[in-house]
C-alpha cells in the first residue's frame, strides 16, 4: 500500500511559523515521524508541499496512478478550495483531512472547509500527532474497504 503526504502553502515554514500555534516541529520533523509512522505500519509513503495550488492540483493527478489514497494538510486553500476538492473527488481515491491546529477553536473563516464532508475523516488539533493519527485511519480504512473509493 502507498500513500501520499500533501501538504499545503506555507507548510514549508513550520518550525519557525507562529510556533504558538503550530508547534516547533519542522516539516522534515513532520515528515520523518510520518515515515517511521508508515514503516510501522508496513504501508509506502511519499510527501509533496507546494505553495502554488496548481501544482498540488498536477500532483493529485500524477500520483493518483500509483497511490492508494492521500492524506492532506490543505494549509488556507482547506478553506478556498473548490478545485482542490474537485482534483481529490475527480481522481477517486480516499483521502484524509488533517491538520496542526484546531481550526473549530480560531477564527471563524477556518471553520468552514471544502474538504471535509468528502474525505474518510479529518483529525485537526494535535500539532504534528494529528498526521500520524490520519494516516492511521486512513490506513485502516484502506484494508477495511479495499475497493471502495
Ligand atoms: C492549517 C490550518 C489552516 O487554517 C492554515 O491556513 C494552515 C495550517 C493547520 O495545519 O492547522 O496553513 O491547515
Amino acid at each position: 500500500m502507498r500513500i501520499a503526504v500533501l501538504h499545503g502553502p506555507n507548510l514549508r515554514l513550520l518550525g519557525r511559523r507562529e510556533p504558538q500555534v503550530y508547534g516547533t516541529d519542522t516539516l522534515g520533523d513532520i515528515d520523518a515521524r510520518i515515515g517511521d509512522e508508515a514503516a510501522s505500519l508496513e504501508v509506502e509513503v511519499e510527501s509533496f508541499q507546494s505553495n502554488h495550488e496548481g501544482d498540488l492540483l498536477d500532483f493529485i493527478d500524477e500520483a493518483s496512478a500509483r497511490v492508494d489514497g492521500f492524506l492532506v494538510n490543505p494549509g488556507a486553500l482547506t478553506h478556498t478550495s473548490v478545485a482542490l476538492r474537485d482534483a481529490l473527488l475527480g481522481v477517486s481515491l480516499p483521502f484524509v483531512e488533517v491538520h496542526l491546529s484546531n481550526t473549530a477553536a480560531r477564527e471563524p473563516f477556518r471553520h468552514r472547509s471544502y474538504l471535509s464532508d468528502a474525505a474518510v475523516g479529518v483529525v485537526f488539533g494535535f500539532g504534528a500527532y494529528s498526521y500520524l493519527l490520519g494516516l492511521r485511519g486512513l490506513v485502516a480504512h484502506l484494508r477495511e474497504h479495499p475497493d471502495e473509493p
